[in-house]
């Protein structure tokens, strides 16, 4: 496990000699609603945040690449040529950017580059989709590389299924990269068509919790989720040939299915109909502006990631329900793929202190674990800080 260092002056000085040709700024996300829907082909409800990774970037005129990251004090190098990614986990999202990127037929040379982060790890706001996105779009600019925003987003969910191994959905790199300030997306990630929903929810506002446990189960029982709903289309294949995703077919349709699967498959499928169904009365709740709905449903989001999905955990279902008895927050769900990191709640800005004290001394005298709590705000993809080219 990396250790972060806290030394300010020290980093700001670094940065300072460095000379970057160009800065990054790489965001975290949240997602409002539409939990492991999207590698099922469904909706999801993202936008990028105000926390994120910064890259400061050169060239180097040599084949050598040089990647520092300051906050943890740890560096890699390898060769543009013999990249080998049997190496640390956080490198592989790197080395894998840069070899999906060379897939494409681009041409790279060798390059610095220091890496500076207020996105906490493992807390599900997707700190790896930033660290992929975030070096693909500097090393785009910087060697001219010609690449569309979207290709960005799709060579890096390939890096981290190629080089990390998990089989992730598109949702993470979209909204780190496709992100509008003030708005949330609306993705169907079936034809990558999306809508940019503002999102203005004032008195209320997000707060994120972090459970500050990432239990192991997270990366393994993912692969697990995608093969499951695998499993059920292969089944409602044998009744609805023209199955390619759960999104072809309906709950009736699912429902008439039932009695062939098992009863685990069945829920999951269920689960990821009823999800999608979520997100379109979520998206419909926003633009009428009825946050009471939009909290509801993040309720109902929670419970079937609990019950029919099975990828929350116990830190995570504590702060749900304790979130239940509180009339200022309107909704409340884990957020992403689960066994660990945040809940995201739809809370009255003025109940936002007393509660993060409340819920705070709850979990710790229930876990025996700090919380880390942040309100946050939707924030553009990612955006050049700096070019000197
Ligand atoms: C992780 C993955 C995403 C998505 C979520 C669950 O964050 O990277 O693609 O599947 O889990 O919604």
């Amino acid at each position: 496990m990396l250790k972060k260092l806290s030394n300010n002056q020290k980093k700001q000085d670094k940065l300072d000699n460095f000379k970057a040709e160009i800065v990054i700024n790489s965001p975290g996300r949240v997602n409002l609603i539409g939990e492991h829907t999207d590698y099922n082909n469904g909706f999801v409800m993202p936008t990028a945040i105000d926390k994120k990774i910064l890259f400061y970037l050169k060239s180097n005129g040599s084949d050598q690449c040089n990647i520092t990251s300051i906050d943890y004090d740890a560096s890699v190098s390898f060769d543009i040529n013999v990249p080998d990614p049997d190496r640390e986990e956080w490198t592989q999202y790197l080395i894998g950017v840069v070899e999906e990127i060379k897939k494409l037929g681009k041409t790279l040379k060798g390059f610095d580059c220091i890496i500076t982060s207020d996105l906490p790890v493992g807390a599900g706001i997707s700190s790896s989709a930033a660290l992929e996105c975030g070096l693909a779009f500097g090393l785009n600019l910087l060697f001219d590389l010609k690449l569309e925003k979207l290709q960005i987003v799709k060579l890096s969910q390939s890096a981290e299924h190629n080089y990390v191994g998990t089989k992730c959905g598109i949702m993470d790199q979209f909204a780190s990269v496709m992100s509008k300030d003030a708005h949330v997306i609306k993705l169907d990630c079936q034809s990558l068509e999306y809508e940019l929903l503002p999102f203005d929810i004032a008195p209320y506002k997000l707060l994120l919790l972090n459970t500050n446990v990432a239990h192991n189960l997270a990366s393994s029982e993912y692969n697990v989720r995608r093969q499951e709903c695998e499993q059920g289309i292969a089944i409602l294949q044998q009744d609805y040939e023209n199955t390619n995703s759960l999104r072809d077919v309906s709950i009736v349709q699912l429902k008439q299915c039932k009695n062939k699967m098992d009863d685990v498959i069945y829920r999951r499928c269920s689960y990821v109909l009823q999800e999608n169904e979520r997100v379109l009365k979520a998206s419909e709740a926003l633009r009428n502006n009825d946050l009471n709905t939009f909290g509801q449903l993040m309720y109902a989001s929670h419970e079937g990631l609990q019950s029919q999905y099975e990828v929350s955990c116990k830190e995570l279902d504590f702060l749900t329900d304790f979130s239940r008895s509180h009339e200022q927050i309107l909704g409340c769900r884990m957020m992403g793929g689960g066994f660990g990191g945040c809940t995201i709640n739809l809370i009255h800005e003025n109940a936002v202190d007393d509660y993060i004290d409340e819920v705070s001394k709850a979990y710790f005298a229930q876990f025996n674990i700090a919380l880390t709590a942040f309100t946050t705000i939707p924030a553009e993809g990612t955006t050049v800080l700096e070019n000197n080219l």
